[in-house]
């Protein structure tokens, strides 16, 4: 009997998902095909800053860590998300009372102190996550506020400190587009490469819609690659939604959609220089637990992942294994 492909053995890159803990826990059919599927995993939530750090003199590694042990038993990469983040920040981060210097100086405790409880195991980081808004300017959040502008490179340096071998990445979103935010972050770039701060890779996490065009969906892969950096599209997921309809049926046309839309992104990253090709990881596994179904309270409105509420796999995810 021939071995049935899987996207891990026929994706020409690593190729992963966001994962869930509670649900590797309790839910054996997710926890198979995340097995069966993957070579690669970010964590959803257990690496986040309130996650990992709950209160000031408070640190919490028992998930995390869980999850870095699922990766090894498993053969499988794991992608480190977020040690900063401009949104959801801890409460006590949020209430901090501080000058700069205290500021830098919980920084770098936050950083140094994770970087280094994964060194070794946790290869690749996203060191700072969101920090531009749609028009270029960086987005208002405590770091900003209290350190200035100088808190991206600072986390930057704080973790090649900490972990000189660990890859580094920026991630964001809607800089697919191009337009003003993918401009800024290769400005961003330019400057970091300029003045020889540590950074390795661009994330872009493509939470994108099944209306964007083919070119759209390409472009941003093609603008991150010219920067010479590891291009990693970080949170795949094409939604199928339309205009924000009460009730939404999926229907074979919008599932072929969907489909060409999956093989357009697959291609396009295939088509970036191969020692850029970090990878593609999907935000998350099945329709049932993706992060995308919550905001409508409509557990079957964006329908946007490769595998279904049952974790059957969609047209979408045979359209990949058949174009790789
Ligand atoms: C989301 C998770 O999927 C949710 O479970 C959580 O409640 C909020 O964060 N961009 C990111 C991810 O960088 O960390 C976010 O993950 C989705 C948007």
């Amino acid at each position: 009997v021939a071995d049935t492909p899987t996207l891990k053995s026929v994706v020409p890159f690593p190729v992963g998902a966001a994962i869930n803990i509670k649900l590797l826990r309790k839910h054996q059919g997710y926890r198979n095909k995340i097995i069966s599927q993957y070579n690669s995993i970010t964590a959803e939530n257990a690496m986040k800053f309130g996650k990992l750090h709950p209160s000031e003199d408070v640190f919490r590694w028992a998930d995390a860590d869980e999850l870095v042990n699922f990766a090894r038993t498993n053969g499988m990469r794991i992608h480190g998300h977020t040690l900063i983040w401009s949104a959801k920040n801890p409460k006590w981060v949020d209430a901090y009372k501080g000058d700069k210097k205290a500021w830098k100086k919980l920084l770098k405790t936050h950083i140094q102190t994770v970087v280094k409880h994964f060194k070794g195991r946790v290869k690749s980081w996203d060191v700072v996550n969101e920090a531009f808004e749609d028009n270029g300017k960086l987005k208002k959040c405590v770091w900003l506020e209290n350190i200035g502008p100088e808190y991206l490179e600072l986390a930057f340096q704080y973790a090649h400190e900490a972990d000189p071998k660990a890859l580094l990445f920026f991630n964001d979103y809607g800089q697919e587009y191009g337009g003003r935010k993918m401009e800024a972050i290769l400005k961003m770039v330019k400057d970091f490469k300029a003045r020889k701060i540590p950074i390795h890779g661009l994330g872009l996490q493509m939470h994108v819609v099944v209306r964007m065009s083919d070119n759209g969906l390409a472009k941003g892969i093609r603008m991150a690659a010219s920067t010479g950096l590891l291009v990693h599209v970080s949170e795949l997921e094409i939604s199928v939604r339309y205009k924000k309809p009460k009730v939404f049926q999926m229907d074979d046309e919008l599932a072929n959609l969907q489909a060409h839309k999956y093989k357009t992104v697959f291609e396009a990253f295939r088509s970036i220089p191969k020692k850029q090709q970090f990878g593609i990881t999907t935000w998350n596994v099945g329709d049932a637990d993706a992060f995308r179904n919550g905001p409508y309270k409509n557990k079957n409105h964006d329908h946007p992942m490769l595998f279904d509420m049952y974790y059957r796999a969609k047209p979408a995810y045979y359209a990949i294994i058949n174009a790789m």
